[in-house]
């Protein structure tokens, strides 16, 4: 499908944000589509402090969580702290198949088995669904999470699922979205401090040893890095 917005133009935009900072990226980016962009939250530290930041430009700003129905209950500890600080409504978006009837459909423990179909099935399908409403999203991830998203732009054609993609913190450290966290004492989730530096569904997610990749945690023991929301 063609971009509705040009490739050219979106890329000076991007290179025009290299040297601002993330709030400014997202005050463009909520000024220019809202109601028509939403940001992806998974209440992990990036998304928690994104959440404050928008909330600054525009408390409406829609926002939607992946339920997969295999998220940790302080995930959902932390999406309640937010709701109550921020008065924020975020959006649940599910499965069109229960955990029961994957297990029916694919066999038993499909994570252990086939973790991109498992991914598939409780993030990527939800994913491309709720984003069909939309113009433009936003995300959390930073380029030094991953080779993967080392080359991420700060705005992005997504081609996957075809609309804008904004990426705020892609320029910042894990310890500038922390240093944003504390001195605006957002609610984050507090398996943070218990060595889970990125949280994913409980099956999938360990927490890290000391000197281990912050993503080390995730998928560990498969040969997989990424879920395929951030895959071109
Ligand atoms: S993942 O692809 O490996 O799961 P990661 O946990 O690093 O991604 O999160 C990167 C960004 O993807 C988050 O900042 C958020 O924007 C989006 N994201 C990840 N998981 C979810 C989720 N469950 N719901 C909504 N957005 C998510």
């Amino acid at each position: 499908m063609t971009p509705t917005v040009s490739m050219a133009g979106l890329k000076a935009l991007s290179d025009s944000f290299e040297s601002r900072q993330p709030q400014d990226v997202l005050a463009h980016a909520i000024g220019t589509y809202f109601p028509d962009i939403v940001l992806a939250s998974s209440f992990g530290a990036e998304d928690v402090a994104l959440i404050d930041m928008a909330h600054r430009i525009n408390p409406k700003t829609p926002i939607f969580y992946l339920d997969t129905d295999f998220l940790f209950t302080e995930t959902y500890e932390t999406r309640d702290r937010l709701i109550a600080k921020y008065g924020i409504a975020p959006i649940q978006v599910k499965s069109l198949l229960t955990p029961e009837r994957q297990a029916e459909k694919f066999g038993d423990k499909l994570w252990e088995r086939r973790p991109d179909e498992c991914c598939n099935q409780r993030k990527v399908e939800p994913l491309a669904r709720v984003l069909k409403g939309y113009k433009a999203w936003i995300t959390g991830i930073r380029r030094d999470q991953a080779p993967t998203r080392a080359n991420a732009g700060l705005v992005e054609w997504d081609q996957k699922f075809e609309l804008v993609k904004f990426n705020p913190l892609a320029r910042w450290t894990s310890e500038e979205v922390w240093t944003y966290i504390k001195l605006h004492e957002v609610p984050y989730n507090p398996l943070h401090d218990r060595n889970y530096p990125s949280i994913g569904c409980t099956y999938c997610t360990r927490p890290v040893q000391p000197g281990e990749d912050p993503r080390a945690g995730r998928w560990a023991g498969q040969a997989k890095t990424e879920c395929g929301l951030h895959i071109k």
